[in-house]
């Protein structure tokens, strides 16, 4: 059935003020997902789109990607607007649920549940009704999972209320190639479920683009569906991943300063010499990073300008000496096709997922295929 889109994202795409805008390209998630079969043709994929796709619209990512085999989210709210919309695929709760009200609701949408926890074994007991659970091994990230030394009990107890069984574990350092951590965390895994025939599932983006080993029967990629590299020492571009989406806004003021002015808050960026400034409307209040530092670039007028001075809620300040072209009016991007998320997260000291689920609310989306 088609996925409908929250009425939210209708009554955003209609408004038309000054501001910034989210370009969503269904048709770059849609590759990227292709590569996903690429890396590992063999396993089913369960695509992770928690956190409002990272950012991308929920439903209308889940509509676009339904050549995925299921969904993963992390929380009910997630799940049952997935529903709502028309959503019929399998959907798993990540972090599983932690009283019977969430039980109640986790079967009414009929989800599947990761269960992490002993508190939750019992939740499943009480209730013994069957619906599928991926049992979580904690094989080294010691965040979520039952240690390897009780898995057999904690699985001996979930048979009694169902067959429909994954067993799951989740890498802390896969993004590094050749570390030894994954490896030990690879070992764990096959320790405990060698012997057991459920199916398994253990990569996330960086595991399906760098540890084959990892793929199993189901993998869970997030970052690498939304174009951004897993990997820390590859490029997205590198890896044929593209894009989805493009952040931008417009330039609202230029301003021809005099060596020794300054710009913005605190002062804190004086002109070197004859500087031409742009004012793009954009800032922290739409998830552009506080800390991005002078020097980050803004793709404007097709050419790259450099941030100058501090981010403010609703403006950052570029140099535009070198981009004759620009005007009022002149385009800037933020982040997208001509400017990697990853190299804005590197230059604001953090990473892509964090640019991408951080998009504000009054960020006006717009979805092309
Ligand atoms: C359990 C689990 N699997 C898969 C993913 C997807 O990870 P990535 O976005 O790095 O592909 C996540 C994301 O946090 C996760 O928590």
């Amino acid at each position: 059935m088609p996925i409908q889109a929250p009425i939210i994202d209708a009554v955003r795409a209609t408004a038309s003020s000054t501001g910034v805008r989210a370009r969503i390209d269904l048709s770059a998630l849609r590759h990227n997902l292709a590569r996903v079969h690429d890396f590992c043709p063999d396993a089913k994929v369960m695509a992770v789109i928690k956190a409002n796709a990272y950012g991308h619209g929920l439903c209308e990512v889940a509509t676009a990607l339904s050549a995925a085999d299921a969904f993963a989210v992390a929380r009910i709210e997630e799940a049952s607007a997935l529903r709502d919309a028309g959503c019929d695929k399998p959907l798993l709760l990540l972090e599983g649920v932690h009283d019977d009200l969430a039980l109640a609701q986790a079967r009414d949408l009929d989800l599947a549940c990761v269960v992490h926890a002993p508190h939750q074994l019992v939740l499943f007991e009480q209730a013994n009704q069957a619906m599928p659970l991926w049992l979580k091994v904690d094989t080294g990230m010691h965040r979520l999972g039952f240690a390897p030394r009780d898995v057999k009990d904690a699985l001996s107890r979930l048979r009694a209320i169902t067959d429909d069984i994954v067993l799951m574990s989740h890498f802390a350092c896969a993004d590094e190639s050749g570390s030894e951590a994954t490896r030990h965390q690879l070992q764990q895994f096959d320790s405990v479920t060698d012997t057991l025939t459920y199916p398994t599932s253990l990569a996330n983006s960086a595991g399906i683009v760098a540890w084959p080993d990892a793929h199993r029967d189901w993998v869970r990629p997030g970052i690498m569906l939304y174009g951004a590299s897993p990997l820390l020492d590859i490029s997205a571009d590198m890896l044929d991943l593209q894009p989805v989406m493009e952040l931008h806004s417009e330039l609202i003021a230029i301003h021809d300063l005099q060596a020794g002015d300054t710009v913005g808050y605190g002062a804190a960026y004086v002109c070197d010499r004859v500087q031409r400034i742009g004012v793009v409307a954009a800032g922290y209040a739409d998830g552009y990073p506080r800390h991005a530092p002078s020097g980050t670039p803004v793709w404007v007028a097709g050419q790259r300008a450099p941030l100058v001075g501090r981010v403010s809620m609703d403006m950052i300040t570029v140099d535009l000496s070198d981009i004759s072209d620009a005007d009022i009016g002149s385009s800037a991007v933020l982040w997208g096709r001509d400017l990697p998320v990853d190299e804005i997260a590197q230059c604001a000291g953090t990473i892509a997922y964090d640019l991408l689920c951080g998009v504000t609310a009054r960020v006006q989306y717009e979805f092309v295929d």
